[in-house]
């Protein structure tokens, strides 16, 4: 599971390991490098969780740019006494501009659910160009520093690596407009969460969804679950009937694949080679 970490230490007890299943397109809990220099075969389970990550990222953006959770806290509080015209005002999406950081498949699909659904400006702050996208959604690739300060929602979906790590930090939210609404459903690590707490309280931005969390769960005490604006989920952005059977299934294929030999059908490191058990 994604939330194992695989490295030297488990290798080393292994040392007859064939091949590592992640239930997960993400694989930043697994040492690739360490993997692929000990012969051993790491598998993923891309492309069927795309359409059920990208609703989710889509829903936590509606809720934290409608306050739908205070909203709904509120409704049943007690306190709900009349139609308040200046009351739980939120954020509107039609025509807004939305800056996504990582535009590979789930990127792309959140960008399409934007663009079609609310004709928004799409931005797009990536490594690569990505031409197919600029085709057919009129998105433009920016530097971060213009997607964060343009975007009314700021969407992370890039992998977490040394040079994404704590990415989103207090300069960057300080960047963003103090409308801006942002969301995370990639990995927690991209983010400073205490910087995200402290733009929050401070009113630098307008709210945020994080669907992950550095570390997951949060311990019980950790500010996160306090801050103001702040729609929080766990983790669940693949969290679909049809996505998780096809996720399980993949991986399962993938454990197949290597215990017999076999190329596995979806490998992270296919330069290993294929090879079957010692004795
Ligand atoms: C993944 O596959 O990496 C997702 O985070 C699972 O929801």
């Amino acid at each position: 599971m994604l939330t194992e970490r695989i490295d030297g230490e488990v290798f080393e007890r292994a040392p007859q390991l064939l091949v590592v299943s992640n239930m997960a397109v993400g694989h930043n809990n697994i040492d690739v490098a360490e993997a692929t220099r000990r012969g051993v075969r790491v598998g993923n389970t891309p492309g069927v969780l795309t359409e059920a990550t990208a609703d989710l990222t889509v829903a936590l953006l509606l809720a934290a740019a409608r306050r739908l959770v205070d909203g709904c806290r509120f409704a049943s509080s007690g306190d709900w006494k009349t139609w308040d015209p200046l009351g739980h005002l939120g954020q509107e999406l039609h025509e807004r501009t939305v800056g996504i950081v990582g535009l590979g498949r789930i990127g792309a699909a959140v960008a399409r659910r934007l663009r079609f659904g609310w004709n928004m400006r799409v931005l797009y702050a990536s490594r690569s160009p990505k031409p197919a996208a600029e085709l057919e959604l009129g998105a433009t690739r920016v530097e971060l520093d213009r997607l964060l300060t343009e975007s009314d929602f700021v969407v992370a979906m890039t992998d977490l690596n040394p040079s994404t790590a704590g990415m989103f930090d207090a300069g960057a939210f300080r960047r963003m407009k103090r409308t801006a609404v942002f969301i995370n459903a990639s990995r927690g690590g991209v983010v400073n969460q205490a910087d995200l707490i402290a733009a929050l309280e401070a009113g630098d931005i307008f709210a945020a969804g994080l669907d992950v969390t550095d570390p997951e769960p949060p311990p019980p005490d950790d500010p996160i679950y306090s801050a103001p604006n702040l729609v929080l989920t766990p983790h669940i952005a693949s969290a679909t009937f049809e996505a998780r059977s096809r996720m399980a299934e993949m991986a399962a294929k993938n454990v197949v694949a290597g215990l017999a030999g076999v190329p596995l059908p979806h490998a992270v490191n296919p330069e290993v080679e294929t090879r079957t058990r010692k004795g």
